[in-house]
């Protein structure tokens, strides 16, 4: 296993718009792996391949308060969302320090593939909704803050590049 280098916005690589995954293969779970890890020493409660670059349909999440409940979806597709909306808090791996509201769904059904390639589908509803519906978005080349008025999301480009060159030091 290794840890991954997850982009920062505003990174236009970020905007990729992901690939199906053709077969879960080795790679496939070495990337899980790898994404996990990351995610969890990161202390994010999800990921999406797009944030470390690859750009291929692998999100995982773990919303457990005892962070052991690694959930994998392969190549998801959402096959009902609720009418009922929730406004949330959220942020992002990609978008460190920064937090905001934004309206989702507030239940979906989503059908996925599992580690091992098995089709399945899950029910979610509160965080692990939220969750999923964020990191599809990223699978589409989406970020959280582009549901932010524009002169939010501009003040956080600038945030971000200024802390970010102060980096490159
Ligand atoms: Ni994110």
């Amino acid at each position: 296993m290794a840890k991954l280098e997850i982009l920062r916005y505003p990174n236009p690589r970020l905007h990729t718009v992901a690939k199906p995954v053709a077969q879960v293969d080795a790679r496939i779970r070495a990337l899980i792996d790898d994404m996990l890890e990351t995610m969890y020493d990161a202390n994010g409660i999800g990921l999406a391949a797009t944030q470390v670059d690859v750009h291929e349909r692998v999100v995982v999440i773990d919303v457990s308060e005892e962070r052991n409940e690694p959930l994998v979806l392969i190549n998801p597709e959402i096959v009902w969302a609720s009418p009922s909306r929730v406004k949330g808090e959220e942020g992002c791996l990609s978008v460190p320090g920064i937090y905001d509201g934004v309206e989702r769904a507030e239940s979906v059904r989503v059908r996925a593939q599992d580690r091992e390639g098995a089709a399945r589908e899950i029910a979610a509803e509160g965080l692990l909704a939220v969750c999923i519906q964020h990191e599809m978005d990223h699978l589409m080349g989406k970020v959280f803050v582009e549901y932010l008025s524009p002169l939010k999301r501009t003040r956080i480009k600038t945030k971000l590049l200024k802390a970010e060159r102060e980096l490159a030091r």
